[in-house]
């Protein structure tokens, strides 16, 4: 069985900013086939919201496999790994879901997520779920000067989320 425990959001947010600045975040998501995929994410933003939920942004480029399943499903977690977990980020951030099950190959657990279709992971010690209420696309001037430069259709869409849930989940 699986137990969710809850976390308050804004005691983990240093946590969630540490680790996208340091060997990024897990970003999970799901196509409308109902295919999850995982993808490292080092971009994010996060802070408080008019509607109570905290507020979320991830940036994707749509050369990644992965932005065709967040074009489909509006919703994903974000898993935040520990030390312990970082060969399996570094791995879903070069290999593509196109090409291998990147929850097989990393043997990380999927957990199913509460109000969202995308998993959480079991490993993780922080999950949330979040639900895109709007996309920017470029162009765009919140990326680099680097990013900037590049044609148009490779340049990151931004999915701008509420965060629905913070939790742990463990077996019990
Ligand atoms: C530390 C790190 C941070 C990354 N941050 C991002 C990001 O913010 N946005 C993005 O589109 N790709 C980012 N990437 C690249 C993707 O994770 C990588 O291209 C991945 O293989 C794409 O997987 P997919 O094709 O299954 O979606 C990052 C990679 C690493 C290693």
């Amino acid at each position: 069985m699986i137990i969710h425990e809850p976390l308050d959001f804004w005691s983990c947010s240093g946590e969630i900013l540490s680790r996208l600045h340091r060997g990024g975040v897990l970003c999970s998501v799901i196509d409308q086939l109902g295919r999850p995929n995982l993808i490292t994410l080092g971009w994010g933003l996060i802070g408080p919201f008019y509607h109570g939920h905290p507020v979320l942004a991830i940036a994707v480029t749509p050369d990644r496999f992965s932005w065709h399943a967040l074009e489909e499903v509006p919703e994903f977690t974000i898993a935040v790994p520990d030390d312990a977990l970082a060969e399996a980020v570094a791995f879903c951030g070069k290999r593509s879901g196109r090409d291998v099950d990147k929850f097989k190959a990393t043997k990380l657990t999927p957990v199913p997520g509460q109000q969202v279709r995308s998993f959480a992971v079991l490993e993780c010690p922080i999950n949330l779920e979040c639900r895109t209420y709007t996309r920017v696309h470029p162009p765009h001037l919140l990326l680099t000067p680097e990013h900037r430069q590049k044609d148009l259709e490779h340049q990151h869409t931004i999915y701008f989320a509420e965060v629905l849930a913070a939790y742990r989940c463990r077996t019990g």
